[in-house]
């Protein structure tokens, strides 16, 4: 709600040209390192699904790893680690996109998910929406189902949200 975007409004910073010149980096360093802001943040995105809705939840390296495993933790659910490429041993399902900076891999086990297990997906920020759309056609290539997407930040400008329609984002902040 309100007070939930109020808080990740609150601890954003916005880094100028970062990686590289023309880009706002928006850094969650802050958000992530007030606890009781983290709790309330991890408490919003549980809320808002319900922990019934999913069996699993699964979250982009590196930003992502951190509201995964929270997540994870509060709701005794299992997380899958949504890896850049080369880092999981066994066998991997790939998808490579564009970010608003660069190309990247995804790779997950490709016996992450049990058949039809629903998977919440968790991610720090929602930008052009490769990384979502990415990880949202690994989960659904490896079986499982993906039952709700959340994000801290959404940047509304990139069209992020266009790429995984017509599944619904839910967005604590949009900018
Ligand atoms: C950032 C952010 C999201 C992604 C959003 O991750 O954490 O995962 O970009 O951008 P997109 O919607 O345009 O795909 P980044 O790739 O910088 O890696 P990191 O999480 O490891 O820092
Ligand atoms: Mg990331």
């Amino acid at each position: 709600g309100p007070e939930a975007a109020r808080l990740v409004a609150s601890r954003v910073a916005d880094v100028p040209d970062f990686p590289k010149p023309g880009i706002l980096f928006k850094d969650l360093s802050p958000l992530f390192g007030d606890g009781a802001v983290f709790r309330a943040v991890i408490d919003e995105i549980v809320g808002f699904h319900g922990a019934d809705s999913f069996d699993v939840v699964a979250g982009m390296e590196a930003r992502g790893f951190l509201l995964a495993a929270a997540i994870g933790y509060a709701t005794g659910k299992g997380v899958v680690p949504v890896r850049k490429a080369g880092k999981l041993p066994r066998e991997v399902l790939s998808a490579s996109y564009d970010l608003e900076y660069g190309q990247a891999t995804l790779e997950v086990h490709a016996d992450a998910f049990a058949p039809g297990a629903r998977v919440l997906v968790v991610d720090d920020v929602l930008a052009t929406g490769g990384t979502a759309e990415a990880t949202l056609g690994l989960v659904e290539r490896a079986g499982g189902v993906v039952s709700g997407f959340s994000v801290l930040l959404e940047l509304g400008f990139l069209a992020g949200r266009e790429r995984l329609a017509p599944r619904p984002v839910h967005a604590l902040l949009a900018v």
